[in-house]
């Protein structure tokens, strides 16, 4: 399994979502990888966001050997799931897909939890600290349960 996690920048919320699905794959010992991307390209080469980092650490999560990078349309071919931050991320990726076979790879992450209800994970980048804290939950239980369902099939 090839899964992609997409945010707007690739600094916040996309490496933390490929840190924890990280961390998640190395204890359940699955044959899984996981990369993540933003759909803007402002920050490509950049380090994540210092808070993203410093929440990471704080669950023994290293986000330093991670850069940004924008979303490509060869993704779509190459990642068998597609992990959209917010409805927004996910709008922009399906405008590359050509059919429905790839339209079905992309999906909103927190329907993992609650599926259908359409829930974005909040843009914690013009906020404080309180909000890469309430990023990092949500989306340690969309990993928890995205590792649940798809390690079954
Ligand atoms: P992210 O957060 O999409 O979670 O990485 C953002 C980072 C940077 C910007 C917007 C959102 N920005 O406008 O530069």
């Amino acid at each position: 399994m090839k899964i992609l996690m997409v945010c707007l920048g690739n600094i916040c919320r996309s490496p933390l979502a490929q840190g924890i699905m990280e961390q998640k794959i190395h204890e359940y010992g699955l044959n899984w990888s996981v990369d993540s991307c933003g759909t803007g390209g402002w920050h490509s080469g950049e380090l994540p966001d210092p808070r993203s980092t410093a929440e990471a650490r704080k669950h023994g999560i290293d986000l330093n050997t991670q850069r940004a990078r924008q979303f490509r349309s060869i993704d779509i071919d190459e990642f068998d799931l597609i992990f959209a931050m917010d409805r927004h991320n996910k709008r922009d990726i399906l405008q590359f897909c050509n059919n429905e076979e790839e339209s079905a790879k992309v999906k909103l992450i927190m329907d993992e939890v609650n599926e259908g209800k359409g829930i974005d994970v909040p843009d914690p980048y013009y906020g404080g600290p309180d909000g890469f804290q309430q990023v990092y939950n949500m989306l340690d239980e969309a990993c928890e349960a995205i590792v649940k369902r798809y390690n079954q099939q």
